[in-house]
């Protein structure tokens, strides 16, 4: 009976801490930040894309406001957290899951406007931790209604290799676009979707600086608004892997959101 007690609270005291910071609202499935509540995604399984895990532990608020979004190693000792994942990961049929990952959405569509992601971290060399991580800010209904700026590799561990991308989906030629981003303390990550273009950029948001831009005018390419349309932040390893990973948590840091309607 003591045992079973001292587990009790041992559980307890585990799960204080990783759940205390997530929910504004009571409800533990999402996160108030930058004014907006987002659903935050848990899967057990491995899903796309990846596929991966998704954890609700790889999504926090931090005091300041900030979103933070993490993978996260499975049985990382330094992580309490880990723990969570470990029998959700040997019940899968699929090859280990060596790290869990993120994704938060908003749950109502916002429609055309100027959606603006700022990073404040620098993100450019990611894919030099491991090329198999993707950073996604993106709208999607499904794989062919989606809008995407994309910081990844896709696998290419060349440090010189493209390592973001502007994408109307499908990537055709006149959808896509692949850049290299150089070191940027805090990046502003922004598109503006219209019914005939949809105009991306990659701002300095400290100096203003453009760092890399492209206009989509391929308007009979472009998706409709839609009310299945959202808005998705996520952070993922590209096919489910990693290359060199060895980090127990990357965590990338938003310090803001924003949308003005056209
Ligand atoms: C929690 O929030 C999510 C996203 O806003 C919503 O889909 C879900 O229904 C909510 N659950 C409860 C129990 O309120
Ligand atoms: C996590 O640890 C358990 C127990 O040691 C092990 O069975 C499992 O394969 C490990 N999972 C991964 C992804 O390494
Ligand atoms: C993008 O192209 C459309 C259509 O040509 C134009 O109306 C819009 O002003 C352009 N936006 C930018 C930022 O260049
Ligand atoms: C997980 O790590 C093990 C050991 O390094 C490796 O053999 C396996 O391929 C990895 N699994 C994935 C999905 O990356
Ligand atoms: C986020 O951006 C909005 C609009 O520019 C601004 O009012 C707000 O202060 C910003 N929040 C933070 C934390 O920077």
């Amino acid at each position: 009976m003591a045992a079973y007690r001292f587990l009790l609270l041992i559980v307890a005291l585990l799960w204080l801490p990783l759940h205390a910071g997530g929910s504004s609202s009571g409800n533990s499935s999402s996160v108030m930040f930058a004014g907006y509540e987002w659903a935050v995604r848990e899967n057990a399984t491995p899903q796309g894309p990846g596929p991966n895990i998704f954890s609700r532990d790889n999504v926090r608020v931090d005091a300041q406001g900030r979103l933070l979004l993490s993978l996260r190693k499975v049985n990382a000792t330094t992580q309490a957290a880990s723990a969570a994942v470990v029998p959700e990961t040997k019940a899968s049929s699929q090859p280990a899951h060596n790290y869990t990952c993120a994704e938060v959405s908003l749950t109502r569509p916002l429609g055309y406007g100027t959606y603006s992601f700022e990073v404040a971290k620098d993100v450019h060399a990611l894919g030099q931790g491991d090329p198999f991580i993707v950073l996604g800010m993106f709208l999607y209904k499904d794989d062919t209604h989606e809008i995407d700026i994309e910081v990844a590799q896709w696998g290419n561990p060349d440090p010189s290799a493209a390592n973001g991308d502007f994408v109307v989906q499908p990537p055709t030629a006149d959808t896509a676009r692949y850049w290299r981003l150089s070191a940027t303390r805090h990046a502003v990550f922004r598109f503006t979707y219209a019914a005939s273009h949809v105009a991306f950029l990659v701002q300095d948001a400290d100096t203003g600086a453009m760092l890399t831009q492209w206009n989509c005018t391929a308007s009979s390419k472009i998706p409709s608004k839609h009310s299945d349309m959202l808005v998705h932040i996520n952070l993922w390893l590209f096919r489910g892997t990693t290359l060199k990973l060895t980090q127990d948590v990357v965590t990338v840091p938003f310090s803001n959101f924003t949308f003005s309607p056209l």
